[in-house]
């Protein structure tokens, strides 16, 4: 039932601080400050050398995020790959490493292929899930489940914020378990978490704004969004979301990448979306926003106050996030750009909800 609201999309983008909430309290004793998963793990992350980690979609792009986070924190190094790719990859993987899979569904064909090489290579299996009942589920010496309740969408939003909730926990348990952090700083982290509910709030309610910026984007017929650092995932993210419910052609880039091609495309008639807070990497992506704005590339940012404070460009539309921590900025910025999509969908009168040649799962490959 979609209640009040328009379309499940919606109704699920407004479930995030609640369901969110119902995740975490699996992963975190907020008591304590501590990180706390109820099962035994059947691998300990302090003997890992490497985390192999697969997904599709917007699954894909969680895990990207993830593993800026798992290299920072527990200074483990993360290979990362779409699940059609590394199925065929032949990657070559000692025995006893962790192999991580992240999937909504728990029935893409193609992650569950990479789970099944994974376990012949001798790989512990891990998977993220929001179905427990689904086959990946099934097949895994653990599971980690996201509880963001049925996604009807065809797009996905709630199982995302909820996957890299689970994703940056984790992230935090095996900086603990190899002691690359301290417990003051588990505590920090934890304490970032428990705040996400509020500013996810928060940022939902910037949505009538984004609705308003979403008038000219719906007239266009390409986007370009640039994020760095885990930002960077978040721009495919974003460009992946645009496309599939618009169907305006969008691209995702890394924006220290604009020089190595991307920029030939700009002009007045292609938006720029850039994510950005005030992060240690925001001056240099600002560099960037002046090489789009020196072609006449029309800039939609979305950062901080503080960010916008520091930005001089005058042609320049911002949306204005909640000023979070840097450690849990993906998750709440996730959210305008969920909702920038969403809205230009909604003007345009695509089928939000069940986009046109798409399936909720992909079962064949
Ligand atoms: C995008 C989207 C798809 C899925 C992908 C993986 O909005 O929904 O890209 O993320 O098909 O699906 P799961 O997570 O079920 O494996």
């Amino acid at each position: 039932e979609k209640g009040n609201y328009k379309h499940f999309m919606e109704k699920e983008m407004h479930e995030q601080p609640e369901v969110i909430q119902h995740t975490l309290a699996h992963y975190v004793d907020f008591a304590s400050g501590k990180i706390r998963f109820k099962e035994k793990l059947p691998f300990d992350f302090a003997d890992l050398n490497r985390i192999a980690m697969s997904a599709c979609g917007t699954a894909y792009y969680a895990g990207v995020v993830a593993k800026y986070w798992f290299e920072k924190l527990a200074r483990i190094p993360v290979e990362i790959d779409v699940a059609s790719e590394f199925r065929y990859r032949e990657m070559p993987m000692e025995k006893g490493g962790l192999a991580l899979f992240i999937s909504q569904s728990g029935e893409t064909a193609d992650t569950l292929a990479c789970l099944r090489y994974c376990r012949a290579q001798g790989q512990h299996i891990a998977s993220i899930v929001n179905v427990t009942e689904s086959t990946i589920a099934r097949e895994s010496d653990a599971i980690f489940p996201t509880l963001a309740g049925p996604e009807i969408g065809v797009a996905s939003t709630k199982a995302f914020t909820c996957q890299l909730s689970v994703l940056l926990a984790l992230a935090i348990m095996a900086g603990r378990a190899r002691g690359t952090i301290t417990e003051q700083e588990e505590q920090s982290y934890t304490q970032a978490l428990s705040e996400l509910p509020k500013f996810i709030r928060q940022a939902l309610k910037g949505s009538d704004d984004i609705a308003a910026l979403a008038h000219d984007l719906s007239k266009v017929k390409h986007v370009l969004y640039l994020g760095r650092g885990t930002n960077f995932p978040l721009a495919m993210e974003g460009a992946l979301k645009l496309k599939e419910i618009s169907y305006i052609h969008a691209e995702g880039y890394a924006a220290g990448e604009l020089k190595h091609g991307p920029i030939a495309l700009i002009d007045e008639t292609m938006p720029v979306v850039v994510i950005a807070p005030d992060d240690p990497s925001y001056e240099k992506t600002v560099s960037n926003m002046q090489e789009v704005a020196a072609r006449d590339g029309k800039i939609i940012l979305i950062t901080d106050q503080s960010g916008a404070d520091k930005n001089a460009l005058e042609d320049c539309q911002t949306i204005v996030m909640p000023t979070v921590p840097d450690i849990i900025a993906p998750i709440v910025f996730a959210l305008p750009v969920q909702l920038l999509a969403y809205h230009t969908a909604n003007l345009m009168g695509t089928d939000v909800d069940q986009p046109r040649n798409l399936a909720k799962s992909v079962t064949v490959e």
